[in-house]
């Protein structure tokens, strides 16, 4: 049985991977709501929004994000889906009036054509069955002189130097984990292609990077704190799989020591941020008759 139970009332056919990697419940809320708020100035980072319009968040997780673009573009009409039951009533809870809160799924999107002005994911095409078709329906519900935002994983690109052998043995077992399930935990590379594929124009990539900085030692210190409840939020399926075993749990959790106590030791990574448009819809012949849509 999953670890989320799907309401047959509400939703008969959606459900998330059993094995999805970070899991549910009260610690993945908070650690959501922690890694919003630290990865925020680079999430954010020049975003330029209009002051007043339709944004559409898919996998909105527990609203931790749009709670933040509630109060950096207050004047925005919010709404958010997600798949997850229980992710879902977090967010629905969090938000109170500032959003709507929709549950479903990525690949079907319960909206209407030219929805909204402004579609964005945050860290959810890593988890879906399809990107592509995540992406095309983002498209759809946008309207054509829209926008979207996909800021997403590439996990190749996470390095400690020195290298740290636990952290980075864990870390290759977090992905492939994460690549049993369905997911791809390296979209971040393939996200222009599959914007194109998707039917996107005016396309740009930009790679975020999330680095230590041996100046900033209370910086260094939370981005630890944060990489460690990211890698841990693994544990449960690692351990369940078999991929893990509890002594490879105490060595990542000595190397993160490690890394704590030695300042000379250096993180790097990056994740990637596409913004496009959808093409121009073509003309549809209906009965003889040519309209633009
Ligand atoms: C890592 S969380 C990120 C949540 C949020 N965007 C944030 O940054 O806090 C990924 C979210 O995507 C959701 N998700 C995964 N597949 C989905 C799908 N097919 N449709 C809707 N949501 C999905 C998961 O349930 C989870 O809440």
């Amino acid at each position: 049985m999953s670890s989320e139970d799907t309401h047959p009332a509400l939703v008969s056919k959606i459900t998330l991977a059993e094995d999805y990697i970070h899991g549910f419940g009260a610690a993945e809320e908070q650690r959501l709501r922690a890694q919003a708020a630290f990865l925020a100035d680079v999430v954010f980072h020049d975003w330029v929004l209009p002051s007043s319009g339709r944004l559409l968040e898919i996998g909105c997780g527990v609203g931790a994000e749009l709670e933040l673009i509630s109060q950096r573009w207050p004047g925005l009409e919010l709404t958010g889906i997600e798949l997850s039951e229980t992710h879902a009533a977090a967010a629905g809870h969090a938000l109170g009036g500032q959003a709507t809160v929709v549950r479903g799924d990525a690949h079907q999107l319960p909206f209407a054509d030219d929805s909204f002005d402004i579609a964005i994911t945050i860290w959810v095409l890593e988890h879906a069955r399809s990107p592509v078709d995540v992406m095309r329906e983002a498209m759809r519900v946008v309207h054509p002189d829209g926008r979207l935002i996909f800021t997403e994983v590439d996990n190749s690109t996470f390095r400690f130097q020195p290298e740290l052998p636990a952290i980075a043995g864990w870390w290759e077992l977090f992905c492939h984990r994460q690549q049993e399930a369905g997911g791809d935990p390296y979209v971040g590379r393939r996200l222009a292609d599959l914007a194109l594929a998707a039917g996107g124009c005016e396309i740009e990539a930009l790679e975020l990077s999330v680095h230590s900085r041996r100046e900033d030692l209370s910086r260094r210190t939370q981005l630890l704190n944060y990489l460690e409840e990211l890698l841990l939020s693994g544990a449960a399926h690692l351990l369940e799989f078999g991929d893990a075993a509890s002594s490879t749990l105490a060595e990542l959790r000595a190397d993160f020591e490690k890394a704590h106590c030695d300042s000379s030791i250096q993180f790097q990574y990056h994740a990637v941020r596409l913004t496009c448009r959808p093409s121009p819809r073509p003309p549809v012949s209906v009965g003889g008759l040519t309209s633009i849509l």
